[in-house]
């Protein structure tokens, strides 16, 4: 009889303590002990580590919440994990989170055309998502569950617009051999990324606007790496020659290793090529000021990681939140 009544208590005991434990996985609560101060879990998937920008971005984030939202009566505990460009890794780890009832996530997709499956398991169990970074790229993904998924980034087509408004605004227009036309090379970021479609599609669009003529001698995609950004400027300059008078890089990493193989072929940017990218990467910038780069276009990652975060707050909270968030970027050229 005395065993019997352990093992209910125990059960009971079970029950409640994970009752308790996944007290946090539906939408808006969160989870406090005793008088101290309740706890917030945030889960934040990257779509990978090992990428200039979004190291930035993230410790960004995770200072932000942790040091600047966190206070007496709220923490926000962030893990941030490295989904390390593997689509089924990150869907994991989403699984992974809300498995262990965290509050709300926060996504960075490895592929932009795969929230749908991550938005359907959110929302069975009631955690909000952040999308950050890279936007879900399918019609109608942003209104399986309104008010709870969200997207936080900035209109890719201003950066594009202001990439080719920097070569606008040069002296020659980037026309160095005087024939009339700008002959460029495009590298490009990940295939299916919107900020790479907008970028290669609308730096050009503000050169032909301006009433240029354009050619493209090459268009590759750098996926927003160094290495590549130099392997393929290296080969394009072998190829072209001084023929090639503008190198667009989607991104700065990209344009970086650009300058790396401008400068080992002899070439001199400002006096017959022009090279610009996106993000105001610090060695960017410093690079514009020595005159090695003609431009780029400042990715906000501080505007961004704290919109992101502010709004995953508020969903933590039991909000409803906006459908976008858009933060501007800022043209930064030399002159
Ligand atoms: C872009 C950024 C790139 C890269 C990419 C990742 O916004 O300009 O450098 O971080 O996001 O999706």
């Amino acid at each position: 009889m005395r065993k019997r009544i352990l093992a209910v208590l125990l059960v009971a005991a079970l029950f409640f303590g994970l009752a308790a434990c996944v007290g946090g996985s539906s939408a808006g609560s969160t989870s406090g002990e005793g008088d101290g101060p309740a706890t917030v879990k945030v889960g934040v998937s990257i779509y990978k580590f090992d990428d200039n920008f979004m190291t930035l971005y993230r410790t960004e984030l995770e200072r932000y919440m942790e040091e600047d939202l966190s206070n007496d009566s709220i923490v926000y505990d962030v893990t941030v994990v490295d989904a390390k460009g593997d689509e089924t890794e990150q869907a994991s780890q989403v699984d992974q989170f809300i498995a262990d009832g965290y509050d709300v996530l926060i996504v960075n997709l490895v592929n932009d055309e795969a929230a749908a499956p991550i938005i359907d398991k959110a929302k069975t169990a009631g955690i909000p998502v952040v999308f950050i970074n890279r936007q879900p790229n399918v019609a109608g993904d942003m209104e399986i569950w309104p008010g709870y998924t969200t997207y936080v980034g900035a209109d890719a087509r201003q950066s594009g617009t202001y990439e080719g408004e920097i070569i606008v605004e040069t002296d020659n227009q980037g026309d160095f051999n005087g024939d009339g036309v700008v002959s460029y090379i495009m590298i490009m970021g990940d295939e299916g990324n919107t900020d790479a479609e907008y970028r290669t599609e609308y730096s050009i669009k503000a050169l032909t606007d301006a009433g240029l003529t354009v050619e493209l001698l090459d268009e590759q995609r750098g996926h927003w790496q160094q290495t590549e950004g130099y392997e393929i400027t290296a080969a394009n300059l072998t190829k072209f020659g001084d023929k090639l008078e503008v190198v667009f890089c989607n991104n700065d990493a990209m344009a970086l290793g650009a300058m790396e193989a401008i400068e080992a072929a002899g070439r001199v940017v400002g006096e017959d090529i022009y090279l610009v990218g996106v993000d105001a990467l610090a060695e960017a910038v410093t690079a514009i000021e020595e005159g090695r780069m003609t431009g780029t276009v400042l990715n906000d990652h501080n505007g961004q990681s704290h919109k992101a975060a502010d709004v995953a707050a508020e969903l933590a909270a039991g909000g409803t939140v906006d459908t976008f968030y858009w933060v501007d970027y800022q043209k930064v050229s030399g002159d």
